[in-house]
């Protein structure tokens, strides 16, 4: 992965995302597309947070076929093994081991302010169990073990990001620079795209209308069905105006997103045009984007050998990095080392 020149050494790059069911247009656009892009300039490790995911009830069945498939589809979005290392987190037990350890370097305190915790443990009032509370620390372990320089993340995920700084500062200043602290990464390109039925909230899968949100599996009737369903305004007038026509705007960014296309090209082509018309140029350019990596997903998904060997592969390749850093960890914290 790295250049024979130590001058040459690429930043490192980590991210992850949670293998919870359906990937949809708004993870593909604002985030997945990012990475298949930076994989040339940096040295990426991606990983599929499974270990993450059971901080709310999952069913085994449904855990390890959501494994599976977004394992299958991130690759076939143009994740490239050849170039990234790409692995399931629960391969590396070293996450879960250095997660323990920095634990003891995060309070109390700061785990009760983290936003999203909060959230979650409204949503799921019957099962605030203990790894939805640290979740944040586990998440700096996977970035601190990699000794990742940058994070591409949400802005969901701003306050994590944070708190993983902290404690890469507190493990540093408490015993020996160690840690590299992360710098999150803003990509220059990188669509928020917004739900089709309420374009004031972001695109989410858990949005129980399933015509808010484009699956990277759905079908191209499913497509087409649930553009021509998406909310709009009575102004009739395609234009791009961040303040007011929200549902326009949010087709228009699609279009740009998925096409290359700056929004003043698509808007000037669009001139005169009707938003029923909108709608259907932009459902086809939609399909025509999925349509390759669909394909490409039902072939890697009915090759379950060659997917086994993938995934193994990156794991010994991620073990192989993560140990450094863990057995430096372990060390200076004053363990005996076996
Ligand atoms: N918590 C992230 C999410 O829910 C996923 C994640 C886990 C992650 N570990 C990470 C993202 C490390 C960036 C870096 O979206």
């Amino acid at each position: 992965m790295q250049g024979n020149n130590p001058q040459e050494k690429k930043k490192v790059i980590f991210s992850a995302i949670q293998p919870s069911g359906t990937i949809t247009l708004g993870n593909y656009l604002g985030a997945l597309k990012n990475w298949v892009a930076m994989q040339d300039e940096y040295d990426c490790i991606f990983a599929l947070a499974d270990l993450h995911a059971i901080t709310v009830r999952q069913e085994p069945a449904a855990l390890r076929r959501n494994t599976l498939e977004a394992y299958a589809l991130l690759m076939a979005c143009g994740i490239d093994v050849n170039k990234s290392i790409f692995y399931i987190q629960s391969h590396v037990a070293a996450h879960a081991q250095l997660a323990w350890v920095l634990e003891c370097c995060t309070q109390f305190g700061e785990l009760s302010r983290m936003t999203q915790f909060k959230d979650k443990s409204q949503k799921h009032a019957d099962n605030i169990n203990a790894g939805l509370f640290t979740y944040p620390t586990l998440m700096a372990a996977d970035i601190l073990l990699y000794q990742a320089d940058l994070v591409p993340i949400g802005a969901d995920q701003k306050q994590h990001l944070e708190l993983t700084r902290t404690i890469a500062e507190r493990f540093n200043g408490l015993y020996s620079p160690t840690l590299t602290v992360p710098d999150p990464y803003i990509p220059k390109t990188g669509a928020r795209i917004m739900s089709l039925q309420d374009p004031a909230r972001k695109m989410s899968k858990s949005d129980e209308n399933v015509n808010a949100w484009i699956g990277l599996l759905d079908k191209p009737d499913d497509v087409v069905r649930k553009f021509k369903r998406a909310v709009t305004d009575s102004d009739a007038r395609i234009v791009y105006n961040p303040e007011s026509k929200t549902g326009v705007n949010n087709l228009i960014t699609i279009y740009s997103a998925v096409t290359g296309t700056p929004v003043e090209e698509f808007v000037a082509q669009m001139e005169g045009k009707g938003y029923g018309e909108l709608k259907s140029v932009v459902a086809d350019a939609v399909v025509e984007t999925l349509r390759p990596i669909q394909t490409r997903y039902a072939q890697l998904i009915g090759d379950k050998a060659y997917l086994a060997q993938c995934y193994n592969t990156a794991a010994e390749q991620a073990a192989r990095i993560a140990r450094r850093t863990l057995t430096k960890v372990m060390k200076k914290t004053g363990f005996v080392m076996p």
